[in-house]
């Protein structure tokens, strides 16, 4: 891969990287599309990274379909599919990680400790192998991007990030992998996260600028679907991913949820305030 990615370099051409964990779907399609059309030359990876899952979560279900995947990148004219070996990306001894301190303990790193060390190891690592120009990340995983972010600067990474809006389905529930798991009942209940989030943007739309009080109506959407557990509903800043009073500034406002036992994510970014009394 690294030779591959040499050559073209030394070819002058720019090159992108999409990292994925396969099972692709439409969102992850739009981050090929952007790196298509912002470089020369797309690589994606392919790899369920062991490494970011705790030992009670879903790595040996994770959905794969990888002959599928290489057609669907093929199709967008990708040039190179990176899909190393657990052992080739892990081998016997490696006990080295990148860890962004702080951030990695919030959001989905609370609930989910260790994942972010395995995702920004991961990613060091595709970036120390790729060596792209930039590098495609979706707004749907926002902590993750800030995190990420924060890596590359923080390590001087020599890669530009560029960062991707959230594809939906039809009736808004955020794309995802982990969307295969559910039941059909499941499916319609997983539309309380996007429901609870449009609640917070019409109250923003409507004047409101208080995190508690968005908060709090948030979690009332989520108490009328019994059948889905709320793991956090939160209004942060989108660089530090700490919490704020008020979104006149702007603010990340995420959500992640059990719905039976597929835990989903979403969120919504706020803009500034254009103006508090008109
Ligand atoms: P994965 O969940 O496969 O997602 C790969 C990329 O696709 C991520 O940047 C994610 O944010 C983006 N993505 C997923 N669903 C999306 C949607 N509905 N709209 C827009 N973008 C979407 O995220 C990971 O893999 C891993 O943590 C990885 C970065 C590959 C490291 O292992």
């Amino acid at each position: 891969m690294r030779s591959a990615s040499r050559r073209v370099r030394g070819e002058g051409k720019r090159l992108a990287l999409v990292p994925t964990m396969g099972a692709l779907h439409e969102g992850h399609l739009s981050l090929v599309r952007a790196a298509r059309a912002a470089s020369d030359v797309v690589a994606a990876s392919i790899f369920v990274n062991p490494t970011q899952f705790g030992p009670n979560e879903d790595l040996a279900k994770y959905p794969r379909s990888f002959g599928r995947d290489c057609e669907m990148l093929e199709r967008e004219g990708v040039e190179f599919v990176f899909a190393p070996s657990v052992e080739e990306m892990y081998p016997a001894g490696a006990v080295t990680w990148v860890t962004v301190e702080e951030l990695s303990g919030k959001l989905d790193g609370r609930s989910r400790p260790g994942h972010f060390r395995g995702v920004t190891t991961v990613v060091a690592k595709l970036f120390h192998i790729v060596e792209p120009d930039k590098a495609f990340f979706g707004q749907k995983d926002a902590a993750q991007v800030a995190i990420i972010r924060r890596m590359v600067r923080d390590l001087d990474l020599p890669v530009e990030i560029v960062v991707c809006p959230i594809v939906r389905e039809a009736d808004g529930l955020a794309m995802s992998s982990r969307n295969a798991y559910l039941s059909l009942e499941d499916r319609k209940r997983a539309l309380v996260l996007h429901r609870s989030l449009e609640r917070v943007r019409h109250l923003v739309d409507e004047g409101e600028r208080d995190a508690l009080r968005l908060i709090a109506a948030g979690h009332e959407e989520f108490v009328r679907e019994i059948a889905v557990r709320l793991d956090y509903f939160e209004v942060v800043d989108s660089d530090t991913l700490d919490r704020v009073a008020d979104v006149s500034r702007g603010a990340l406002v995420a959500v992640a949820a059990y719905v039976g036992a597929t835990r989903l994510i979403d969120n919504i970014l706020l803009g500034p305030a254009k103006s508090d009394n008109h």
